[in-house]
């Protein structure tokens, strides 16, 4: 006999797990919903060639890419941005702002760690179509919601940067292949100050430029403080990378989420199609990595086609927040449920019990019925082990008198109802 486990980095999420990821994917949804995006659904497979356009090198490194029986270069999609960006130039009758959400699998070949997987669920969130920073607002403070219906914002800090800005301050300093130092600088956090400082000088930075490169990154504060302060080192060509950053701390006072924000020059991403604004966030302890990332990419869209549609939005990261909410002891967020067990006492009453189940389920309830002749006391702690409310006990002895036993499971308590007023009984109780 062989065994056959699943692959490394793939789950297997049985009932007691999933229940809590499917409640969490709810409340993501239940956010996008009320902000106004729509959910879309597109494939998990893609030519291969979309990601060729742009993505980071490391992201290509990564794919699940093979060739499928007609010989095609096909990919698991390791991320949605590019889907996405094919979707928007194929359909110019959309209006805009086109604002688009979904939860689905992903594909990476990853260093298997510590919420980051091999096959990963990551939720979606973009604007497209619209410049301002109204809509670089409305995505923060989308995926701010998020956190704080899950009752861990002071746990979590949003590290906000914008690529134009960093480039030009560094540019005006006299590091003249700042391009060069973005990838450098997106590894900083993971690396000593000797280690970053000798990979500058590899990208061809000399040592002065690299300690510059070193300094200016190492700026993070809260936004409007961050900014003033910044604002003496800033040419003139940023001046407008630097009022954008104002008006959207603004934008985020208005909504109340600027506690959770700070303004990081770190924060570079990975991703090549980013052209502005970029930002990640980590738990404020600083354990786990990025618990979602995102940014502006107002080319990527034109890349597919003749028509420029700026974006901006951000991708959730379930396995990352899944470690934070169990680090704060909110994990797991749901148990398996059960409304009602109809516990049918004897075999000659089976069909009176299917006959409570069926009107129950017809007002739904989820309701089970005993499927494997067991006697009382396993249909007992079966309804136990389904996590059950109640228990609706149907016996012979009580129907000759009129009567059913309904079991309160938490309390253990029971009582008598007549047979033919159980809705009713439960309809008084608000148990509907
Ligand atoms: P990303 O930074 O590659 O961005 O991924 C976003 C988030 O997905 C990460 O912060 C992390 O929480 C989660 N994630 C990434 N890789 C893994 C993994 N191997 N296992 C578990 N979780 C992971 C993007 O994917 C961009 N497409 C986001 C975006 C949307 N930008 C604009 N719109």
């Amino acid at each position: 006999m062989t065994e056959i486990t699943s692959l490394k980095g793939f789950y297997d999420r049985y009932p007691e797990d999933y229940t809590s990821l499917r409640k969490l994917i709810d409340i993501v949804e239940e956010t996008a919903e009320e902000f106004g995006f729509r959910e879309i659904n597109t494939p998990n497979v893609e030519k291969t060639d979309l990601y060729r356009v742009k993505s980071g090198d490391e992201l290509l490194d990564q794919t699940y890419s093979f060739a499928d029986k007609g010989n095609r270069e096909i990919t698991l999609i390791p991320e949605q941005t590019p889907t996405r960006a094919r979707l928007v130039q194929q359909r110019k009758d959309l209006k805009t702002p086109i604002k688009w959400y979904d939860t689905s699998k992903r594909w990476r070949y990853e260093n298997v760690q510590k919420g980051r997987d091999r096959e990963f669920f990551q939720g979606d969130f973009d604007i497209f179509g619209i410049e301002s920073v109204e809509a670089d607002a409305e995505i923060i403070v989308t995926a701010a919601t998020i956190y704080k219906k899950l009752g861990v914002e002071n746990r979590v800090n949003f590290l906000i940067n914008d690529r134009k800005l960093l480039e030009s301050i560094l540019k005006s300093q006299g590091v003249e292949r700042a391009e060069a130092a973005m990838s450098v600088i997106d590894d900083k956090e993971k690396m000593g100050r000797e280690e970053f400082l000798e990979d500058l000088e590899s990208e061809g930075l000399n040592r002065e430029e690299a300690k510059k490169v070193d300094e200016i990154t190492d700026i993070s504060g809260p936004i409007k403080e961050t900014v003033e302060e910044l604002k003496e080192k800033t040419p003139e060509e940023a001046e407008e990378s630097v009022k954008r950053i104002e008006e959207l701390a603004e934008a985020l006072e208005a909504y109340g989420v600027e506690e959770m924000c700070r303004l990081d020059l770190s924060i570079v991403r990975g991703l090549a199609y980013y052209t502005g604004l970029v930002f990640e966030a980590f738990d404020a302890e600083g354990e786990l990595r990025a618990l979602f990332g995102g940014g502006r990419y107002d080319d990527l869209v034109g890349l597919f086609g003749d028509r420029e549609v700026p974006a901006v939005g951000f991708a959730f990261g379930y396995s990352p927040t899944i470690e934070l909410l169990k680090k704060e002891g909110k994990w797991p967020l749901k148990q398996v449920e059960t409304d009602m067990y109809v516990l049918t006492v004897s075999e000659d009453v089976r069909n009176k019990g299917l006959e409570y189940a069926k009107e129950l389920r017809d007002r739904g309830l989820s309701v089970e019925t005993d499927l494997t002749g067991r006697g009382f006391g396993g249909q007992l702690s079966y309804a136990d082990s389904i996590n059950s409310d109640r228990v609706l006990i149907v016996g012979k002895r009580d129907l000759e008198n009129g009567e059913v036993t309904m079991k309160h499971m938490d309390s253990g308590e029971e009582e008598k109802l007549d047979q033919d007023r159980v809705v009713e009984h439960l309809k008084s109780e608000d148990f509907f």
